[in-house]
């Protein structure tokens, strides 16, 4: 029945379920403990024989809310949080594929997943081979190899904003005897849910859209359920083969469509621990409380600022895929029909001096390293968040060096305008 109810409810009403007389909003449990009347019962905890909360590191009831809320969101079967989207994609990564292992990943990703995965996965023997996402089946086929474990995307890349073809991606993975695993944060299942196109595993920066309001970084991993590990056995040993450090669980058989994130939790989070704290899960939750309002609003002014900036004179070149003439639009009609995020890349005439002249004049837009919040905000990722790569590795990225990315808030369209139309007269 649940379910069955429209995201726009789900935003509202998913996750935290008061009991008579409890707290009608999501309560803090900041609470590192919980108390039990006698060891056995604890004991049974520790052995996931039971369900119950013992320790923050492993489970605590807000954050299990939120994750519960945005699991219900994205149509999947369990879910948990992490302390921020970095975590939430090496977690995703990392619970299947271990080293000796390999990865097949599109190159338009953010720069922080580029390097985890490209750099400091590799350190830990695990091999990352890069992707053109818009390459052909074919293409794409050629980059799998006997270890390869998981295939990685992003939905709507940041910041070259392009839109994932999920299905070709999808039916790549599963020939291959692989999970699919799309970082969704600038789509947010507000616009898209890739479980309905055959992702696997969807993965969240919360800091960004969900959270809304730039105050809590954090991350989600959520699991569709649908991948069927028992049937590549030899693929995945974590997952089908004895857990020693649980008394020789075997996940797969033991939590069924529950067993990824039950490992992920059990094992990395208890031996990594990089959870959030019940304070930031209660600000997340109180903006995906939001979310669908934020998400129509946003995208609704960024169609307008990229039709403004399509049609100005001083602007060389706009990417947002709900531009008719944007190579990514079919795509984007396909799979977020109503509407892609707030985000847009774009570049003006003229040198890198023109963008940096263009970016120091603006009053309203903010040079921030944030984006996807309310406030409209611009960044160069060339000098800021792509800086660590090469100039070769930005042009595979699709990251044109003078590329800004703009990210358009949900303060009235008609000021965010003004502002980019006095910036561009400094040119
Ligand atoms: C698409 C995407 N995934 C993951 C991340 C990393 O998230 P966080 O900054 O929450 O660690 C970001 C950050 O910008 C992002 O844009």
């Amino acid at each position: 029945m649940e379910n069955g109810y429209r995201i726009e409810t789900k935003c509202i009403q998913s996750g935290w379920k008061p009991g008579c007389g409890e707290p009608r909003v999501l309560p803090i449990y900041q609470s590192t403990t919980f108390k039990y009347d006698d060891s056995d019962q604890m004991g049974r905890l520790f052995d996931l024989e039971a369900e119950g909360y013992f320790y923050t590191r492993l489970q605590n009831p807000t954050n299990d809310a939120v994750a519960a809320k945005i699991t219900e969101l994205e149509g999947g079967f369990a879910g948990m949080l992490t302390s921020s989207g970095q975590a939430a994609n090496y977690y995703a990564v990392f619970n299947i594929c271990e080293a000796g292992g390999h990865i097949v990943c599109s190159n338009s990703i953010y720069g922080g997943t580029y390097n985890l995965f490209g750099t400091t996965m590799k350190k830990q023997g695990i091999e990352c081979t890069f992707v053109n996402p818009d390459a052909s089946y074919e293409e794409l086929s050629a980059a799998f190899r006997l270890d390869t474990k998981a295939v990685f995307a992003e939905t709507i890349s940041n910041p070259s904003i392009v839109v994932l073809d999920i299905e070709k991606f999808a039916r790549l993975a599963h020939d291959h005897g692989v999970p699919l695993i799309v970082d969704n944060t600038f789509a947010t299942p507000i616009n898209c849910r890739p479980f309905e196109w055959g992702a696997d595993i969807v993965t969240h920066s919360t800091t960004k859209y969900m959270d809304g309001h730039a105050m809590a970084v954090g991350g989600a991993i959520i699991d569709s359920g649908n991948f069927d590990w028992m049937a590549h056995a030899d693929k995945f040993p974590g997952l089908t083969t004895k857990d020693e450090s649980y008394h020789g669980i075997v996940y797969a058989e033991k939590f069924g469509k529950g067993a990824f994130i039950t490992k992920a939790t059990a094992q990395l989070m208890r031996d990594l621990g990089s959870i959030p704290s019940p304070m930031n899960a209660f600000l997340l939750n109180v903006g995906l409380e939001t979310l669908h309002l934020r998400m129509a609003r946003h995208c609704e002014n960024a169609q307008k600022v990229a039709e403004f900036l399509n049609g100005h004179e001083k602007v060389a070149w706009v990417n947002y895929a709900g531009l008719s003439d944007n190579p990514y639009y079919e795509l984007a009609q396909k799979y977020m029909p109503g509407g892609t995020c707030g985000v847009m890349a774009f570049g003006v005439r003229g040198d890198r001096e023109a963008a940096m002249r263009f970016m120091d004049s603006l009053k309203l837009t903010a040079i921030v390293t944030h984006v996807a919040d309310a406030r409209t905000c611009i960044l160069h990722p060339a000098s800021h968040t792509h800086r660590q790569m090469s100039e070769a590795e930005l042009n595979e990225a699709g990251i044109r060096p003078d590329l800004m990315r703009l990210s358009i808030g949900i303060e009235n369209v008609e000021d965010i305008i003004a502002d980019l139309a006095e910036a561009l007269k400094a040119i």
